[in-house]
């Protein structure tokens, strides 16, 4: 029986107050418990691979528990804060980011240059910031960096304070599935909005440095890699593959990423945006839509069954939505193809997926990831029912596990 509960401790939502798990948010990232879950009833499991890491939860449940895990992901700033995330830090280290981060504040109060302030170049930048909030936010931006001209781990730690500043200040809403603006609210002068947001800079610096304190167990490295080919590293077996990979739902994870990618300097300019998105599987930012037009399939995804006729269904509504789908299948068969090599005899597969609907036609992912898993030559699929999504009743989140022979 299909349960009936959206199950928000299943969600992103239940990271948000488990420590570095809150770090920075991305709404598609799946929940602690999860991971944890199928690490109580594995034992076995000592080394993970992680193919579509995102914040890293897989990660860092990992390395909380002492195992061994590989990260990869093509987006270049999730694979820092995975890292930063995942990261062992020395008492004094976090002592010096608090002290830093003091200093930050009382020189950025004294800023007076304030027109030469760099901002990040990101389009329509008055829908994301006023031009008060703007000008705090940039005035911390440049006296951190002028404080740390090159990277260290305070430094890491400090900008992971400011990507939480700048969303919390920003008039993003995380409402809906994904995010929207806010209306812009006129300021109230009765307080003074400057101040507020650079104690709440120091709140989380000091949550930031409780949390990083923790000693890391496990043995973590994360790889900016594209899933779609196999990463072989060395000779190295993985005893399972944990992840929660793109959903085919049209969800850009740029849209959400990008106020971060532009104030780090992971994008420079819109077109990049577009260009990254295009190469993650599921994009459709930008350049990404457009180019879907001129994409042509190759003979990736013909060994999926029910594919041709469901991409022939869209394709009576919206050919471009057709060729979004055929496009992530042909994406996901091909990082199937050859992650048998990667994974040890008896090792397990464990994949978080939702399905989908475009207008009537409902697209059965978790049954073509099973099918997938089984063409190529694992065993003992299932597929769990975890939760139901949103309010569309059809729609639900799935695990699909299987097994390598021995
Ligand atoms: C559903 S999210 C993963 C969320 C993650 N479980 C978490 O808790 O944050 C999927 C991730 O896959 C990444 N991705 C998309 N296409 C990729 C590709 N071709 N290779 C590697 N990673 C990719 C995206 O950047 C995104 O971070």
């Amino acid at each position: 029986m299909m349960p009936n509960k959206q199950r928000a401790d299943l969600t992103f939502k239940d990271n948000v107050k488990r420590g570095r798990h809150g770090w920075v948010r991305l709404t598609p990232a799946y929940s602690v418990k999860i991971v944890q879950q199928i690490l109580i009833e594995n034992p076995n499991i000592q080394s993970i691979l992680e193919p579509f890491s995102g914040t890293g939860t897989t990660g860092l449940v990992a390395a909380q528990s002492g195992l061994q895990c590989d990260l990869l992901d093509i987006n270049p700033f999730l694979v820092w804060l995975a890292r930063v995330k995942c990261a062992n830090y020395e008492t004094e280290q976090l002592k010096r980011m608090r002290e830093a981060a003091s200093v930050i504040l009382e020189q950025a109060k004294e800023l007076h240059h304030e027109n030469d302030l760099w901002q990040p170049p990101i389009n329509h930048i008055e829908r994301w910031w006023s031009d008060g909030r703007l000008h705090t936010l940039s005035k911390i931006f440049h006296v951190l960096h002028q404080e740390f001209p090159t990277p260290s781990p305070e430094k890491d730690l400090l900008l992971i304070a400011f990507c939480r500043l700048i969303m919390r200040w920003s008039n993003a809403a995380f409402n809906h599935q994904s995010m929207s603006f806010k209306k812009a609210v006129h300021q109230l002068q009765m307080f003074d909005e400057e101040e507020t947001i650079y104690q709440s800079f120091l709140d989380d610096v000091t949550r930031i440095s409780q949390a990083a304190n923790e000693a890391i167990t496990g043995i973590i490295n994360v790889f900016l890699h594209d899933s779609r080919q196999v990463m072989l590293n060395g000779d190295k077996r993985y005893d399972a593959v944990i992840t929660s990979p793109p959903y085919v739902n049209r969800m850009s994870y740029i849209r959400e990423l990008r106020p971060y990618m532009y104030w780090l300097g992971y994008l420079k300019k819109a077109r990049e945006a577009g260009e990254l998105d295009w190469q993650a599987i599921g994009g459709t930012w930008g350049i990404a839509t457009s180019r879907l037009n001129d994409w042509q399939p190759d003979d990736t995804a013909d060994n999926i069954p029910q594919l041709k006729s469901i991409v022939d269904e869209i394709a009576q509504s919206s050919e471009v939505l057709s060729r979004y789908v055929h496009k992530y299948f042909a994406d996901i068969a091909a990082h199937f193809a050859n992650l048998n090599q990667v994974v040890k005899p008896g090792g397990k597969l464990y994949y978080i997926i939702g399905n989908s609907k475009f207008y009537d036609t409902l697209v059965p992912v978790e049954q073509i990831y099973a099918d997938l898993m089984e063409q190529h030559g694992f065993i003992d699929v299932q597929i769990k029912t975890i939760r139901k999504r949103n309010s569309k009743k059809e729609l639900y989140e799935f695990l699909v596990s299987a097994q390598k022979p021995r």
